[in-house]
């Protein structure tokens, strides 16, 4: 199973939690049940905006692992940000549970609730629809008070710069446990992640192979390093931010590649040595730095190597 990461609230997060967007809803299903049941994950990311959660709540039935041993993640919706309780409410019934073990907003991103469409509202012209005079401050007072209520354990925010976190640290009474955002060794962010490690927010890597099609896995000094201590370029890429002291969500829907980024890259972060670190911790400024996530947002989200749009 994977170690435990400590939260500035001292609860506890397991760290590799299964990924769950881009996992079609009729594939998703199995994929969790394998994870909890077979391959002895005991966290699932989801969240209210990948469409999916009622079916990863079926996976989590199916696999007769008690709710308490699990650690189970969502996050608020761009147009929820006014809703924060409604959202939330949406999402424990998907999941059939009555508490979440932590709660993120999902973009730094208030989109409009009364738009043309509930997830994706756009302009006339084709932008999307965003909230401007929504403040994100009011967007984590309701986060805070879902604490309160006791359905979420802890809470979190997803996609932050520091530019939008320092928008609601100075009137935060619960600080963020965590950030979760596109870390990977083309996109380390180091920056961004010691900002974080400053404010005592552990950073959680989505996307840590780089998503579907990526080039991560076929990268010359990943394959060399996996191949000196006899392991997958998976294990490596997965394992060179647990051995940073990271939550890494790997995706998969496939039951080898579940089983083995839980094992294969606890496996990997014991061997990789220091030197294997720098080199990971240097590929990006060798030239390789790429993002493999940016939607759309028609705002200035604050984050180095983020495309015009
Ligand atoms: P699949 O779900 O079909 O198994 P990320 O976690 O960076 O978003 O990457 C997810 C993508 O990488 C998915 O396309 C997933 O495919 C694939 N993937 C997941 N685990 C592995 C692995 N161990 N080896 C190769 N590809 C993987």
């Amino acid at each position: 199973s994977a170690p435990l990461v400590k939260l500035n609230n001292g609860l506890e997060i397991p760290a590799i939690g299964l990924g769950t967007w881009q996992s079609k809803s009729n594939e998703v299903t199995a994929a969790v049940e394998f994870a909890l049941k077979e391959a002895g994950y005991r966290h699932i990311d989801c969240a209210w905006g990948y469409g999916n959660e009622k079916e990863v709540g079926d996976g989590i039935r199916a696999s007769g692992v008690p709710r308490s041993d699990i650690f189970i993640t969502s996050k608020l919706w761009g147009t929820y940000h006014s809703r924060v309780e409604e959202c939330l409410d949406q999402t424990l019934a998907n999941l059939g549970t009555d508490y979440l073990d932590l709660y993120l907003v999902h973009w730094p991103v208030p989109l409009n609730p009364k738009g043309n469409h509930p997830i994706f509202p756009l302009l006339p012209d084709g932008k999307r629809d965003v909230d401007h005079s929504w403040d994100l401050k009011d967007t984590w007072k309701q986060m805070e008070a879902m604490v309160q209520k006791g359905k979420v354990k802890s809470i979190g925010v997803s996609n932050f710069s520091q530019k939008k976190l320092d928008e609601i640290l100075p009137t935060a009474e619960i600080i963020p446990v965590v950030n979760q955002l596109e870390l990977h060794v083309y996109n380390p962010q180091h920056k961004l992640v010691e900002y974080l490690r400053s404010k005592d927010i552990v950073p959680e890597a989505y996307s840590p192979l780089g998503s579907a099609g990526s080039p991560l896995l076929s990268d010359e000094t990943v394959l060399d390093i996996a191949k000196k201590h006899s392991l997958q370029a998976a294990d490596v890429l997965v394992g060179y931010l647990l051995a940073k002291g990271m939550v890494v969500l790997p995706k998969s829907i496939t039951p080898s590649r579940i089983a083995s980024n839980l094992s294969g890259a606890v496996n990997a972060s014991t061997k990789l040595e220091s030197g294997d670190i720098e080199k990971l911790d240097g590929l990006a400024a060798a030239g390789k730095q790429k993002r493999f996530i940016t939607p759309p947002w028609p705002v200035d989200l604050g984050f180095d190597h983020w495309p015009s749009l």
